[in-house]
């Protein structure tokens, strides 16, 4: 057997104690299984005398990640640490350019850099494995990457986010708010202090970015992507959506279109029947539509120590095994420009909730203004609110009526520009929310 495999892991948090946990327990499994050993030589994280919940035993520590990534005692640099510059983006680019093959769990780090990062570590003949980046546990990138290149992907989309899949799943289970869902989540440690990233999507489309690149071959675009969070959602959509027959998801999908490919995150109706609507809590799950296997989904857990330790030390295999796949699925200068699909030529049905004024004649307005736009309604559901009584028990006055409507297929462009006219009309109190329905089998 070939001398063994030395690996500096950078970064000794959730992730990186796992892997070295890991590596202790099925080590010579791995070895086995792959032809060579993989040991864990030396560590670095800021902080030498923090407890980290694995035997650091004999490892040699390096404070700066830099100086371990440029160190003869390492063959793999594992980054670990997290964030799209700093010491993660320079101790990867100083492993790459020493000649370090690299693995990383950093979704931040590629979908910024992946691009110039795959071409460096293709200059420099060594490997920049990512699978843990997106979806943790989930073997999606291998399976886009490899297993599905016989395949033309017409769409790839998927729950990326665990935080928002354990919010809107407890809003419908239970019938709670969204912030009592998400103080919940903090409490019990789904969602970080400071939540944004994770409820305002951006967490979901740097992991979309990665997965776009690698479906449709094109350059990483992260700024290119059409984003909503979920922090709009209420009961009354989830319990709406409930009697149509849909439930209400966070998605990231990249679809092939005729001018372009969207890349969107957004909340979105999935049909009750379909396989990403039975998703519930904090799993994760990948569809990918290829043009000869067809649909396949993929779940699982999408973060968790020990899940994104799984992945990060598949990627250390593939190395000991001597695999050399393109990082990004084909050579980084072969990668098409990202040519962006308007989301105002965005084709689909929508979900629209309007708390429409309490007067003659008002929905009629509404429904001509959809059909002025060339907008087919394919269900309208009116739910008649008891008029308000002050307390000398008179009638307060009429309160606005909520009335949904579910379109046909139609157009991004068209469904906004009929809310502008009847936003302009007076027959509608606040703003409307739209949800777009996911087209799904
Ligand atoms: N957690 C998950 O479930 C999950 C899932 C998928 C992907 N990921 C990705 O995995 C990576 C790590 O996440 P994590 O949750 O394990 O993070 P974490 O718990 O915050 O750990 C980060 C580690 O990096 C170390 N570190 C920070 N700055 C450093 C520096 N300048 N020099 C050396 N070490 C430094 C910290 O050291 P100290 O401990 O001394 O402060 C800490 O050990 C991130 O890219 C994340 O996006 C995480």
């Amino acid at each position: 057997m070939a001398n063994a495999l030395r690996l500096g892991v950078a970064g000794l948090g959730t992730v990186g104690a796992s892997v070295v946990n890991l590596i202790a327990k099925h080590g010579n499994a791995i070895a086995r299984k792959s032809g060579r050993g993989v040991d864990v030589t030396a560590v670095s994280a800021r902080d030498k005398s923090r407890e980290r919940g694995c035997d650091l035993t004999g490892l040699t520590w390096f404070t700066d990640p830099v100086e371990m990534a440029e160190s003869d005692a390492i063959d793999v640099f594992v980054e670990l640490i997290g964030g799209d510059n700093g010491a993660a983006e320079e101790s990867v680019r100083a492993a790459l350019s020493s000649g370090k093959h690299v693995v990383t769990a950093n979704k931040a780090l590629l979908a910024k850099h992946g691009v110039a990062l795959a071409a460096l570590a293709e200059e420099k003949g060594v490997c920049l494995n990512y699978e843990a980046a997106v979806a943790g546990g989930i073997p999606i990138v291998k399976t886009l990457r490899e297993s599905m290149s016989g395949n033309e992907i017409s769409r790839v989309y998927g729950i990326l986010n665990g935080t928002c899949n354990y919010i809107l799943s407890r809003m419908e289970d239970e019938g709670i708010s969204f912030e009592d869902c998400l103080a919940d989540a903090q409490r019990l440690g789904y969602a970080e202090a400071d939540p944004t990233f994770d409820i305002e999507g951006n967490d979901t489309a740097h992991k979309l970015a990665i997965l776009t690149s690698l479906a449709f071959g094109t350059k990483i675009s992260a700024d290119d992507i059409y984003l909503e969070g979920i922090t709009s959602i209420t009961t009354a959509d989830i319990e709406a959506a409930d009697e149509l027959g849909y439930r209400i998801k966070l998605l990231g999908v990249a679809q092939r279109t005729e001018t372009g490919i969207e890349q969107r995150v957004h909340p979105t109706m999935v049909p009750k029947s379909s396989a990403i609507a039975r998703i519930d809590g904090v799993l994760n799950a990948v569809a990918v539509d290829g043009d000869f296997v067809g649909e396949i989904v993929l779940v699982g857990p999408g973060a968790g120590g020990n899940a994104t330790a799984s992945s990060v030390v598949a990627d250390i295999a593939d190395i000991a095994r001597g695999d050399e796949t393109p990082v990004l699925g084909m050579p980084a200068v072969d990668l098409d420009d990202y040519v962006r699909a308007r989301m105002r030529l965005h084709e689909g049905g929508y979900y629209i909730r309007f708390s429409v004024v309490d007067r003659p004649g008002a929905f009629a307005e509404i429904a001509k203004c959809m059909a002025d736009a060339g907008i087919s309604l394919e269900s309208i559901v009116q739910r008649r609110r008891a008029p308000m009584v002050s307390e000398n028990n008179n009638s307060a006055g009429a309160q606005p009526q909520p009335v949904i409507l579910i379109t046909y297929e139609t157009t991004e462009v068209a469904v906004r520009e009929a809310l502008e006219t009847i936003a302009s009309k007076g027959v509608i109190s606040g703003a409307p929310q739209m949800i777009r329905i996911e087209k799904l089998t």
